[in-house]
């Protein structure tokens, strides 16, 4: 039974050849900052009021340009066609039955032509900018056919850092199936079975140009190695004239990158550590999140990620600032786990963990919350 996203995790860690269980899960080196993102969390308390009537409630709450009806959305995720078959369309699907967007990521199995012509609700689209500018300019010319609304930037990954787990698993820049990673598949025969059905993945975005190979791996070998390692703020303010959507900048964890960000006109950022998959040793981004929020004093909309996996978590984020939250690996454990209903079941259970939460803190609203503040939490001594 699915009740939380640990039991996901659990169930993630059951169904999925342990090669790719150990890449969602990893983080980077001594995975310092992933293990940061969880328990900076305890560095507050929530304030408890009583005697509130809280027998109306609501979660809706405005982020991103619209009033969503609830304050989290789904991240960019690699791959979610690896962990389960067709994983961005049910992603996708689940994420619109509820309300909320998903940001398709530059690594996926399917394209945004599939996702646009197998789901309803509103594109979002995760860039990672390449160095071959026609391949580059594919992208974005295929965001803008697609009816993409908002376009993600991802700022923190000029390099790729090391993730050992993905080291011992002999996963890193793995281009086709070794003895060794179709053992780990065959051990987990209702994945393959799942796999074979959907067919032979291929990453979406680049399966039409033959210089990328052929197959999910080879290609996303070839996307990584072309990610464009000298992207700087010249390029933000190229991409800002090309774009006339949503902008958003993903991987913003300084008061002063966040503050450039609004010079260089992005329409929002996403404060985070990526997960703690990048920069070990770089502070959580509950820990970074009060003095963004207070440097850019609610000129931006600020989305924050990295460690949330339950509703209090979230609670916390929007009273120190935060518009909304993206999900991350949460929502990626309930669909290895459970496909569509797999991802569903997460975003029910957040939903209600923050409602409950929020009436128990003697709130109505998320906009109560927001308007409350860091005045809802009590630091903890
Ligand atoms: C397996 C995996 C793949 C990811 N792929 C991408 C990606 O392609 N693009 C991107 O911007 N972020 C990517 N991220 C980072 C997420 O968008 C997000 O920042 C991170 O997962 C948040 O941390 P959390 O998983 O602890 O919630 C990935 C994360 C994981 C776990």
């Amino acid at each position: 039974m699915l009740i939380n996203v640990e039991d996901a995790r659990r169930a993630a860690r059951r169904r999925l050849p342990k090669i790719f269980f150990d890449y969602i899960d990893g983080g980077a080196f001594a995975e310092e900052t992933l293990a940061a993102n969880r328990a900076d969390f305890g560095r507050w308390n929530l304030r408890q009021r009583v005697l509130v009537d809280t027998s109306r409630r609501t979660l809706a709450t405005r982020f991103l340009g619209a009033e969503r009806p609830l304050p989290f959305m789904l991240g960019p995720v690699g791959y979610l066609g690896l962990y389960a078959g067709h994983g961005e369309i049910l992603a996708a699907r689940a994420a619109a039955a509820a309300g909320i967007p998903l940001a398709l990521s530059t690594f996926s199995i399917a394209s945004l032509a599939t996702l646009r012509a197998r789901t309803a609700g509103e594109l979002h689209f995760q860039l990672y900018v390449l160095n071959d500018p026609a391949v580059r300019d594919e992208l974005i010319e295929a965001a803008l056919a697609a009816g993409v609304t908002t376009l993600f930037l991802t700022v923190d990954t000029a390099v790729t850092s090391v993730r050992e787990r993905d080291m011992r698993n002999g996963f890193r820049a793995v281009t086709h199936i070794t003895p060794r990673l179709g053992a780990s598949m065959l051990a987990r025969p209702f994945w393959c079975l799942d796999m074979l059905r959907a067919g032979m993945p291929q990453c979406g975005a680049v399966a039409h140009r033959p210089e990328f190979g052929h197959g999910a791996l080879e290609q996303a070998g070839h996307l990584a190695r072309r990610i464009d390692t000298r992207l700087n703020w010249a390029d933000v303010a190229w991409l800002r004239q090309r774009w006339p959507h949503r902008l958003v900048l993903k991987g913003i964890l300084s008061v002063e990158d966040a503050l450039a960000a609004r010079e260089a006109g992005a329409d929002a950022i996403v404060v985070s550590n990526h997960g703690g998959r990048q920069l070990d040793g770089a502070p959580s981004t509950i820990a970074m999140l009060p003095e963004i929020a207070e440097a850019l004093a609610g000129t931006l909309d600020i989305l924050v990620d990295s460690g949330f996996r339950r509703g209090a978590d979230i609670v916390k984020a929007l009273a120190l600032g935060a518009s909304g939250v993206m999900l991350g690996r949460a929502y990626v454990y309930g669909l290895a786990a459970a496909g569509e209903a797999g991802v569903a079941r997460i975003i029910a259970h957040l939903a209600e963990e923050v409602d409950l939460t929020l009436a128990l803190m003697g709130l109505t609203s998320v906009a109560e919350l927001k308007a409350l503040g860091p005045a809802a939490l009590r630091p903890r001594g």
